[in-house]
């Protein structure tokens, strides 16, 4: 029950916080450098255009003071080469901002007419872009004096002949020039300290609000469930504290049962013996068989016996039903042909109907063999039709019936034409030991445990018994024997053969 705060439950759970932690950490810190290197990644591109356009310029500007040159001015101006040279000077001491650009224009190491590299990564790039004659501009980042750069080189390629011819000048004892050599580059750094604690600080802004996020829907969900798992254990103890409650219920109304089950069976017993005497005793009087009493008390003892003798199946009905309580009644199984179980029923009655003065009938039977406890059931239908005869004024019927339901079942029927029971006492009727207050109750004499007893029985076989009654009317009662317990008798000669005494010649018997 207490496995919801179990070590090991609890340890998983920590572990998975843990884990989900982590998660969170990674996310944030993912986050964090994917927004670094696309800062990045902006920069070194919209930089790169920035530069090559900055080139442009120089370029277009050269040109168009080397025409005017050549038209206007003398050859004391100065060359492009050299007015380039000094616009880039004056560009770079004139932008001093610190992140503005700074454009060098360099020679090929050892071949420079004015300025060669220095740092050895430069040196090392203008002289492969020399062998190779490749233009492409090469960018990287670099350190230098504390500062970051972007560096970029942009190399110079001698497209005309005027490039070679004019540098072949100055030549110094170095080798020539020749078309589309590479003679040297502009490098462009662009300082990116700034930019890079700015975007530095941004991603770290960005990662902190998305793990603080991560954290709070974490915190938000092991809440939730914490909760979730607190209101499900108090639910958990509730119910079983209910079914705890209901099964104390249940047993001690089971064992208060069984109590007065056992207490009624033993009583019952207890009562037999002395009655039997009481019983014995008094038909021997009654009988006069040691010598003759007075007519009054002969009387007397004729009572004595006759109440005995209703006492004891009194008795004999309660002890049925108390053992049934109890579950200690036990069925005799065997098979018989179901005549074998309504013809003695209807003999024994039909005495007494004839007294009565009730017309009893017993409509036509399915000719099927019935499994079971043929006394009880004997018994069960014993019951109900004494009670339909019992409470069937004179003049009136009962009827015993039978018929096979669609399934196999085997439906009997005992139908009166008495004085019938209200609603409200249809279901007490069939409870044992509740007596109904009714003038006919009182005028019949009987146990009242007729019905409840055939009830018990019935369903000790697997079946159900049913009463409609309307009062004034009749009564129905319908007892329905489980299909299992019924079977076809297979010879239907044999059932021509049955011989059956009509119930009129049963009650002449
Ligand atoms: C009329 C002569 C002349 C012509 C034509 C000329 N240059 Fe130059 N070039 C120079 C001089 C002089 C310098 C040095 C400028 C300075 O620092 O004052 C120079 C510098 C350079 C530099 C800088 C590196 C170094 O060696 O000092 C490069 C690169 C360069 N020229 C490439 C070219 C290319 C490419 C062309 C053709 C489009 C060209 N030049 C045309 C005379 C010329």
């Amino acid at each position: 029950m207490n496995s919801l705060n179990s070590p090991a439950r609890r340890n998983r759970s920590e572990w998975l916080l843990a884990a989900m932690f982590v998660l969170v950490a990674a996310a944030a810190i993912g986050v964090a450098w994917g927004n670094y290197r696309r800062s990045v990644e902006w920069f070194e591109t919209t930089k790169l255009e920035e530069k090559l356009t900055a080139l442009k310029l120089v370029e277009a500007f050269v040109g168009t003071y080397t025409d005017y040159r050549m038209r206007h001015l003398a050859k004391g101006a100065p060359v492009p080469a050299t007015f380039r040279a000094h616009s880039i000077d004056l560009f770079n001491k004139k932008n001093t901002s610190l992140n503005a650009l700074r454009i060098e224009w360099l020679g090929i190491p050892g071949r420079e007419i004015a300025i060669a590299p220095r740092d050895p990564d430069t040196i090392d790039a203008l002289s492969e872009a020399a062998r190779t004659r490749d233009a492409a501009p090469i960018s990287h980042w670099r350190i230098a004096g504390g500062e970051t750069f972007f560096r970029t080189i942009s190399p110079s390629v001698a497209t005309q002949a005027a490039c070679v011819e004019c540098h072949n000048q100055h030549l110094n004892g170095r080798p020539a020039w020749a078309l589309n050599d590479v003679m040297g580059a502009f490098v462009i750094d662009v300082p990116a300290d700034r930019f890079l604690a700015e975007a530095l600080r941004d991603a770290v802004a960005i990662g902190c609000l998305v793990f603080l996020i991560g954290v709070a829907v974490l915190a938000a969900a092991v809440f939730r469930l914490q909760y979730q798992r607190r209101h499900a254990a108090v639910a958990a103890a509730i119910a079983a504290e209910r079914e705890r409650a209901a099964v104390e219920a249940k047993d001690a109304a089971e064992a208060a049962n069984r109590a007065k089950s056992e207490f009624l069976a033993l009583m019952s017993h207890e009562l037999r013996t002395p009655l039997n005497a009481i019983n014995g005793f008094s038909e021997v009087i009654a009988k006069e068989l040691f010598g003759s009493i007075s007519e009054r008390y002969r009387g007397y003892a004729n009572d004595i016996h006759q109440s005995g003798k209703h006492l004891l199946t009194v008795i004999g009905d309660i002890l049925e039903i108390a053992k049934a309580d109890a579950g200690r009644l036990e069925l005799v199984e065997e098979t018989a042909h179901l005549n074998d179980i309504v013809v003695p029923c209807l003999k024994t009655l039909a005495g007494r109907a004839m007294a009565g003065g009730v017309h009893l009938d017993a409509a036509d039977r399915p000719d099927v063999l019935v499994t079971g406890d043929i006394t009880k059931l004997r018994q069960i239908l014993l019951n109900l039709v004494s009670n339909a005869v019992k409470f069937t004024p004179p003049g009136g019927s009962a009827t015993v019936r039978a018929g096979l339901d669609r399934d196999g079942a085997l439906r009997l029927v005992v139908e009166d034409t008495g004085i019938g029971i209200a609603d409200y006492d249809l279901q007490r009727v069939l409870r044992p030991f509740e007596q109904i207050e009714s003038q006919f109750q009182r005028k019949h004499e009987g146990t009242g445990l007729g019905l409840p007893l055939a009830k018990v029985l019935t369903e000790l076989h697997g079946g159900t018994l049913e009463l409609a009654s309307t009062p004034g009317e009749g009564t129905r009662v319908t007892v329905i024997l489980p299909a299992t317990r019924i079977r076809l008798r297979e010879t239907k000669s044999a059932a021509n053969e049955r011989t059956d005494p009509p119930i009129s010649a049963l009650a002449r018997a």
